[in-house]
């Protein structure tokens, strides 16, 4: 306990003196910027250089101190911490066999990840529609049959649209599909004028001048943009589908329940969500089990199997989905992070209250109960893992990602694999990570590949083989 503390205490040093190291650093540079940047001084130009000086260090001061804390991407700076064990029950007693998981455990960790973090999703159920706006049996050079959908929700005299497309190929009955939310409509992942640009609002990169968006409406140049994603014709030539939407129609992102599908769910007099009910990554796995239910009626894809992959936010939401939808046969988190895969203990990276901060609309509010809090939290990320068992899941990380925590999201992993374990099925074994680009396939799969924050053919191509490995057992 006492090597503990002290080895606590230290990281604490340590990290206050990396802070002040990098705050001294960004001073000395802006003030050497400013004084001596193309200048020679005088004797007389005394006072302005202290005036100068005294007017910077009194701004830097107030500016470091109203910065959010530096966040940590060095692991010496990890600190000790405990995880909420999995396998036992509330009650302190041992999780003996699937049946205690799965008539107890899963329970218990279940309703606290729904209560105290994503939020409770709806009970009730609203009344949709599915239309088919239009089917070409010759995409992709004849190997794809392309369909678009128009799912529609009506309550409350408010109506919601969700816009479905997939590419199924012509060679296999019932293939295995994937399903990816997309970020900016689904006419960015293909260029192919025939897709239904999205009507709903778009989210505008920074410096947005190359993703067609305009004021927060997709144009005609946002076709394909995000095509580098969604490598189509590989995952058709490997007997693959792939149904897509986009996000956005579901909630758009940003923090205001008035819009999206919260309002469709509003009892008398409500107009935000309870602080236990959901927020937008709940919203968002909402619309992958509502993109389910097309799969199914779709006569072509009935009886397929159902790999939900997500990028980043939308990883964080496939995890989600997976655990609440057991239609999902897979699920597979591309550099999912902070509430993602990343056990956020580790406060590596993102933390619950950068998060919470920048995106107070993603989670039930009384998530932002564990601010520089984590470890009252009751549940951390490999129990979210866990709760997929004994489907298949996939973490991927990428090596430049360390926003994301790679480290972390493979230790959810990891620390699943006991779940797995009552299943007969294998997890990871080695609390170490594998070597870059060395993936490991069990029913947890794994990969860190070299790059950044992105999804690759290389990600891809690891997910194909390992639904090849699970499904063509
Ligand atoms: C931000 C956020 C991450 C998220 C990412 C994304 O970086 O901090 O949690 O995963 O956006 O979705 O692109």
């Amino acid at each position: 306990m006492r090597g503990r503390y002290t080895e606590g205490t230290k990281c604490i040093a340590r990290h206050t003196i990396l802070r002040f190291e990098f705050e001294t650093n960004r001073y000395m540079k802006t003030l050497s910027t400013l004084l001596f940047r193309n200048r020679s001084y005088r004797y007389q130009d005394i006072p302005q250089l202290i005036y100068i000086i005294t007017v910077l260090s009194i701004f830097h001061v107030g500016y470091s101190f109203g910065q959010p804390e530096l966040f940590n991407v060095d692991e010496r700076l990890v600190e000790p911490y405990d995880l909420p064990e999995l396998l036992i029950l509330a009650n302190g007693q041992k999780v003996q066999n699937v049946a205690d998981w799965e008539h107890i455990r899963r329970h218990e960790i279940l309703d606290i990840f729904l209560e105290e973090v994503y939020g409770k999703l709806p009970l009730k159920d609203l009344q949709h529609t599915i239309e088919v706006v239009d089917r070409n049996e010759t995409a992709l050079n004849n190997t794809a049959i392309r369909q678009q959908w128009k799912l529609t929700f009506e309550s409350h005299g408010k109506q919601l649209d969700i816009e479905v497309l997939a590419y199924l190929p012509k060679s296999v009955t019932s293939p295995p599909v994937f399903l990816v939310p997309n970020f900016r409509g689904n006419q960015t992942i293909i260029n192919d004028p025939n897709i239904v640009i999205t009507s709903s609002w778009v989210r505008m990169r920074k410096n947005s001048d190359t993703s067609g968006v305009v004021d927060h409406k997709a144009t005609e140049a946002s076709r394909g943009t995000s095509s580098s994603r969604f490598p189509l014709e590989k995952i058709i030539a490997n007997g693959f589908g792939l149904y897509t939407f986009y996000y956005g129609d579901v909630d758009p992102d940003f923090n205001d329940f008035s819009n999206g599908i919260h309002p469709l769910f509003y009892e008398q007099g409500e107009d935000k969500p309870k602080s236990d009910a959901w927020g937008a990554i709940s919203a968002w796995a909402w619309g992958i089990t509502k993109v389910i239910d097309v799969i199914e009626y779709n006569p072509l894809s009935t009886d397929s199997k159902i790999i939900v992959m997500g990028h980043s936010r939308l990883g964080k939401a496939a995890l989600w989905s997976g655990v609440i939808d057991d239609r999902i046969d897979m699920a597979i988190s591309n550099n999912s992070g902070c509430m993602g895969a990343a056990i956020l203990r580790r406060r590596f990276g993102e933390t619950v209250k950068i998060i919470n901060t920048r995106f107070p609309h993603w989670f039930a509010d009384n998530f932002k109960k564990y601010n520089d809090n984590e470890k009252e939290l009751p549940v951390d990320q490999h129990m979210l893992i866990a709760l997929m068992a004994p489907r298949p899941v996939y973490i991927a990380s990428a090596e430049e990602d360390r926003w994301a925590d790679p480290k972390g999201e493979y230790l959810a992993g990891y620390y699943a694999s006991p779940a797995y374990k009552l299943y007969g099925e294998k997890g990871l074994s080695n609390p170490e990570p594998p070597a870059v680009n060395v993936p490991i396939h069990q029913t947890i799969g794994y990969h860190m590949r070299t790059g950044k924050h992105d999804v690759t053919d290389y990600d891809w191509e690891q997910y194909m083989k390992f639904a090849r490995t699970h499904f063509d057992k």
